[in-house]
């Protein structure tokens, strides 16, 4: 996605709080515009707060991928993953970002704010960025996850 006109959603807790500033930073010296869903500052929320209204806009296609952050990653990640139209990956390292490109077609990513350090982080969200979906087998696959039994 290399189309840096298309503005980058991005939400965390007070748990992702400072890793997204940090990468909002990055995002715009790289040239990205970005829409910043909250929170504000370090005070203490409740993540499905801040990631509903971020994952709600990827769903309804407003926007095609966002990041989102909590302590752990977990919680952001669990919320976002709610609506049928998100597949949010909790990535940790540069592969897991890559892969989860690849092969799931996340549109978001999910980075625990907590557990890994901000320049990590920054390369997580390039990558998620930067890598396309392979499609070939991974397609049925991926058309599969909202098929619920
Ligand atoms: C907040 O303390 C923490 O629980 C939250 O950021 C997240 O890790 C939840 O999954």
């Amino acid at each position: 996605m290399n189309d840096k006109s298309i503005p980058i959603p991005i939400a965390s807790d007070h748990g992702g709080f400072a890793m997204k500033e940090f990468l909002m930073q990055k995002l715009q010296q790289d040239g990205y515009t970005i829409k910043d869903f909250g929170t504000y500052s370090e005070a203490s929320v409740d993540y499905p707060d801040l990631i509903h209204p971020l994952a709600k806009a990827i769903d309804s296609g407003v926007y095609p991928r966002g990041i989102i952050m909590c302590g752990s990653g977990n919680g952001a990640q669990i919320t976002a993953n709610k609506y049928a139209g998100v597949r949010a990956g909790l990535c940790w390292t540069v592969e897991q970002a890559q892969l989860t490109r690849m092969h799931n077609n996340a549109n978001i990513v999910s980075v625990p704010g907590r557990f890994i350090d901000f320049d990590t982080a920054w390369e997580i969200v390039q990558a998620f960025l930067n890598t396309e979906f392979e499609g070939g087998r991974h397609v049925q696959r991926v058309d599969k996850i909202a098929q619920l039994l």
